[in-house]
């Protein structure tokens, strides 16, 4: 059961609150500097600058304070300051930083490693390879997976996204603009189409096609996918889809890696997505909520599977002190109710979005799971045509009236709070979310909720 949850009580309920218009004084001065000094590549969604933050509410440097509905892209899991986060990250820095656990040892590595491979989805013992990233642990899994099959191909699918390193762009296809200029990338790639129930259920007669005219399964090392799409617009498959893919693994000898980085660690109301649809991967690969947005991420794999010799792959800082005492602080509260949380709350909030596709044509779908919610806007309902226009405007709208949302896919707002949302939390920002539409369409609402 859910334990109750003490944010309300703790930073009360004075918010949102919107003192100055964003940006404020304070924010406008330090976007300057950013623009001046750091690299263009940088997105920057809207003009957010961040001063601190409590469970799921964010305030910036002119004191507003917002709702937070995207978790620093799905990251903050246990919300902006978990006093037992950082109580176990005070510890842990003020004993020492760093000593480099690719070449010694140290309790919390150990107990990290033992904590996830416990976890981990499936039979048989696992093994944990703690990378500083999502994209590291791609990028190690690939290697893993080429090393011990000695076979030289992955499959990977559309709308994927995996990371920025070259292996990681390479298998991710959500955007062209990752890859675009950065060229020539890994070779031995091949994408397939994913399921997406909504617009493109995936067509199994594609597998004859593939294995027929591009690449022989004796030769594909792994198939990696996310068991949710993230970044492609929260993609949630048919559980028939990801079962085939563990068949088809099984029959040919291919690794079968669940890209977690963004479903896993209690998102979706269980530990990791893959329960959600009874299939266990070979390779799991976790970051984002694991360290509660302190860096660190893993490989999980079956200990026959983790068969990389001595010295083939290390790291200087993944699995650093610091950030596996925030994972372990983390996982305590994520097992100790956030989960439950997550479910109980996103069903709650799930069920108010479907309430505002009655009043808003624009939702064309809301999909998802637990506190990984896609909603997704389209300009006509029949043809299910995306309204990206409508979403980049609904962002900046909201966070005009102190609600923090963040887009995916093409017309798709992901939302992925912290999984300390409270219900005020979901009640108050599917409120501003109903006013933002309203205004946006100029439509009047047809019905009362
Ligand atoms: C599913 C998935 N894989 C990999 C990554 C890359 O992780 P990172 O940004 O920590 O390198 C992300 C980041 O958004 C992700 O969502």
């Amino acid at each position: 059961m859910a334990r109750a949850l003490t944010f309300t009580v703790e930073v009360g309920i004075d918010y949102p609150r919107i003192a100055v218009a964003p940006p404020g004084p304070k924010a406008k001065r330090i976007i300057a500097k950013d623009k001046e000094w750091s690299s263009p590549s940088y997105i920057k969604e809207y003009p957010l600058v961040a001063a601190g933050g409590r469970g799921a509410m964010v305030e910036d440097v002119d004191g507003n304070r917002y709702i937070d509905w995207m978790a620093g892209i799905a990251v903050s899991s246990t919300g902006y300051a978990h006093p037992k986060v950082t109580a176990a990250v005070q510890e842990a820095a003020g004993k020492f930083l760093h000593i480099c656990g690719t070449d010694f040892y140290y309790e919390a590595m150990a107990d990290l490693c033992e904590r996830l491979g416990k976890l981990a989805p499936g039979k048989g013992k696992h093994r944990v390879f703690l990378t500083n990233s999502g994209t590291e642990a791609v990028e190690g899994a690939v290697k893993l997976a080429r090393s011990h099959t000695k076979r030289p191909y992955v499959i990977a699918f559309q709308g994927a996204f995996h990371g920025r390193s070259y292996a990681a762009i390479t298998l991710s296809a959500s955007k062209v603009k990752y890859k675009a200029g950065f060229g020539p990338l890994l070779p031995g790639v091949v994408h397939l189409p994913f399921d997406d129930p909504y617009r493109a259920p995936f067509d199994p007669r594609e597998i004859d096609r593939v294995f027929r005219q591009i690449v022989s399964p004796g030769e594909v090392a792994a198939v990696i996918l996310e068991p949710i799409q993230g970044e492609g617009g929260y993609v949630m498959p048919r559980p028939e889809f990801l079962r085939m893919w563990r068949k088809l693994c099984d029959e040919h000898g291919m690794l079968l890696i669940f890209d977690e980085i963004q479903s896993g660690v209690g998102r979706t109301g269980k530990m990791w997505a893959a329960e959600h649809f009874g299939v266990e991967p070979d390779v799991l690969l976790t970051a984002k909520g694991l360290g509660s947005g302190m860096p660190i991420g893993a490989i999980v794999a079956r200990e026959d599977v983790m068969t990389w010799p001595r010295g083939s792959h290390g790291t200087t800082f993944g699995g650093n002190p610091v950030c596996c005492a925030a994972a372990l602080a983390t996982l305590d509260l994520v097992e100790n109710g956030l989960a439950d949380n997550a479910a109980k709350v996103g069903a709650r909030l799930q069920a108010g979005l479907r309430k505002l596709m009655l009043r808003h044509e624009s939702i064309g779908d809301v999909r998802g799971v637990g506190l990984m919610i896609g909603v997704d806007f389209v300009k006509d309902r029949a043809t299910k045509e995306p309204d990206h226009e409508l979403v980049v405007e609904l962002e900046q709208l909201a966070f005009s009236k102190g609600l923090l949302l963040l887009s995916c896919g093409k017309s798709v707002i992901r939302v992925a709070p912290p999984l300390v949302l409270t219900e005020y939390d979901a009640d108050k920002g599917l409120e501003i979310l109903d006013e933002c539409l309203t205004e946006l369409r100029g439509k009047k609402p047809s019905k009362k909720r």
